[in-house]
């Protein structure tokens, strides 16, 4: 049996009535497109949104960063783009950056998480799309799927588990090239711990068993504001991973996602707030957000698709929702005050800056 490549590839190409979700209309479009001009490339396909972004999650035997597959979503973003425009919808076609497509979407916009993997006989894997936030934003909740045993009981239980995994990651700052750097876990986790906790720079690209060789994640890193060089919306990442046997079973991989860990991307790109797990095709609202994330459970057989589970549709992420609602709340109180809103570097807007540099000539030093 040859390999198959599983691929996300997603954007944001307009919203109705500001950020909040893609037209019906639009996610239709896309849905035909795909089933029509995709019939001789995919084998399978799901087409969904967290938020106003529109993924495609297809399976393919073209390998990563195939042309075809990738050519295919970007004239499907601009199929969307243009019924986004008919309908005077928001931001139509803010995620595409270039107007002519050349080779991959990388660096054009989109976001894309990609493996070429050999099917294991059973093969379930999660989709994950984040929409308000960075790819960062998975930096901890991988840390402790793949680190700690509190989370992976795996790590205690499983001989196989024990032996680690392998993390590729990315200083997205570096935006000449890709720069990467490959630790490996356990012995180097306080390595690792030290560049995931800076997450606006170095962001996992992908986690390897050590054990099998197999690759088992693989998250998009896109920074927009480095390939635009300005303010075009936030990253909203999406990622791929693997699950069960000599992996992290689902539940280990999902465990994190109870902490509502603070990201970025809250309001104007620019604010901290709680990641939220939410159901499948979720909307945006307080306060533009807050941070969601969406996630999908999959079986493959042969290329062909079973599924979603919706896994953050349960009684049990009710019940996280309302904390992480709460922890929303707690942060938004102290309004753009120290840790609520980000960091210069970080802002989306360049409002601030331009208000220091007016003020600067109004400062005066003190005679002693
Ligand atoms: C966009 C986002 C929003 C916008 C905000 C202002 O993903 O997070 O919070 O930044 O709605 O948008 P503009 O400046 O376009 O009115
Ligand atoms: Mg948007
Ligand atoms: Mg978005």
């Amino acid at each position: 049996m040859s390999k198959i490549t599983l691929s996300i590839i997603k954007a944001d190409v307009g919203s109705v009535g500001g950020h909040i979700k893609p037209s019906e209309e639009m996610i239709q479009e896309v849905k035909k497109y795909v089933k029509n001009k995709g019939k001789n490339i995919l084998i399978d396909y799901y087409v969904g949104h967290t938020g106003d972004d529109i993924a495609i999650l297809s399976t393919h035997r073209k390998g990563v960063l195939n042309p075809q597959v990738h050519k295919l979503c970007w004239d499907a973003f601009l199929a969307a783009t243009k019924i986004a425009k008919k309908q005077g919808l928001y931001g139509a076609g803010q995620d595409l950056l270039k107007s002519s497509f050349s080779g991959n979407v990388k660096g054009m916009g989109p976001a894309v998480a990609e493996m070429e993997i050999e099917e294991r006989p059973a093969e379930p894997f999660l989709f994950f799309a984040a929409d308000k936030t960075e790819p960062g934003a998975f930096n901890l909740p991988l840390y402790l799927s793949f680190c700690d045993p509190m989370y992976t009981a795996g790590f205690v239980l499983s001989p196989v588990l024990k032996k680690g995994f392998r993390f590729v990651i990315m200083d997205v700052a570096y935006t000449k090239a890709d720069k990467i750097i490959e630790l490996n876990a356990p012995e180097e986790i306080y390595d690792i711990a030290a560049l995931l906790r800076d997450n606006g720079r170095f962001v996992v690209e992908s986690i390897w068993s050590r054990a099998t060789g197999e690759q088992v994640v693989s998250a998009s890193t896109t920074r927009l504001h480095n390939i635009a060089g300005k303010y075009v919306g936030k990253d909203d990442p999406v990622m791929l991973v693997r699950t069960q046997k000599n992996f992290p079973a689902t539940g280990e991989i999902l465990s994190p996602y109870t902490i509502g860990h603070y990201v970025s991307g809250f309001m104007r790109g620019s604010h901290a707030g709680p990641l939220m797990p939410v159901k499948r095709n979720s909307t945006i609202s307080y306060f533009d957000g807050p941070p969601v994330i969406s996630c999908l459970a999959f079986s493959v057989k042969n290329g062909k698709l079973t599924g979603p589970a919706d896994v953050f549709d349960h009684p049990y992420w009710d019940y996280v929702r309302e904390k992480v609602a709460r922890k929303a709340e707690e942060i938004r109180r102290q309004g753009f005050f120290g840790q609520a809103m980000l960091p210069m570097t970080e802002l989306e807007y360049t409002g601030v800056m331009d208000t220091l540099k007016k003020l600067e000539k109004r400062f005066t030093i003190r005679k002693k």
